[in-house]
């Protein structure tokens, strides 16, 4: 009896995992073959006789992002986008830089969890927990320090140091895709009913034409 419960409970778990990142690889690699017509989960693969060491490479990770723009902050992604051998593989990374209390706006990866790591200077990160809670899991980081924002929940980082700053992340997907709170709800094309958001947010529909033409 014992024992039949403990098999249920690796069972779940198993399959609980099988299902919480990208599918896993039936075969040594599948570099994405972005020419393809065909229409798969993922990316088709390349014949892989044509696979070179230079479909799972990628240089410049090194060098900084531009962080003059409005959120004083950019993200240089090392995705299936740019390395195509990550195609079915279920992992990614990005190079974020902050300016100085520069941000990045509270969103979400549909397919991912985040783990980020400082390499320089110093973040305000956190998430929230989803519905009743809404709990704030929030740190401040140093050099050195790693945080992780759990699939799904919405997070955001901040340089509050005096100097630039840069991190990275690993990310459980090929393509963790984000949606951006602020993006998203407010500057969706076409908008939003005003109505809707002006119940949503408890504030009045001038208000919300305000923040929509930001965007
Ligand atoms: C950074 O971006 C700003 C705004 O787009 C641009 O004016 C500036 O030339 C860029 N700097 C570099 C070094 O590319």
């Amino acid at each position: 009896m014992a024992k039949s419960i403990l098999l249920c409970c690796i069972l779940a778990i198993t399959c609980t995992l099988a299902v919480a990142s990208d599918p896993a690889p039936l075969q040594d690699f599948c570099v994405a073959d972005f020419n393809s017509q065909v229409l798969v989960n993922g990316v088709a693969c390349l014949d892989p006789k044509l696979v070179t060491a230079d479909n799972f490479f990628l240089s410049g990770l090194d060098k900084p992002g531009n962080v003059s723009n409005l959120h004083g902050s950019v993200i240089t992604p090392a995705t299936v986008e740019q390395i195509p051998g990550l195609n079915t593989l279920g992992i990614s990374l990005v190079r974020i830089d902050y300016a100085p209390w520069g941000v990045i706006s509270p969103h979400t990866h549909p397919r991912a969890t985040e783990i980020l790591v400082v390499i320089e200077g110093t973040l305000l990160v956190g998430f929230i927990t989803s519905n009743p809670d809404n709990k704030l899991i929030t740190k401040v980081l140093q050099k050195g320090d790693v945080f992780v924002f759990p699939e799904g929940l919405i997070h955001f980082q901040q340089n509050v140091g005096y100097g630039n700053a840069f991190s990275f992340s690993g990310l459980s997907s090929q393509n963790p895709g984000v949606v951006l709170v602020p993006d998203t709800v407010f500057g969706s094309s076409p908008h939003i009913a005003t109505d809707v958001l002006a119940k949503a947010f408890q504030v009045d529909k001038a208000i919300v034409d305000q923040i929509e033409a930001k965007f």
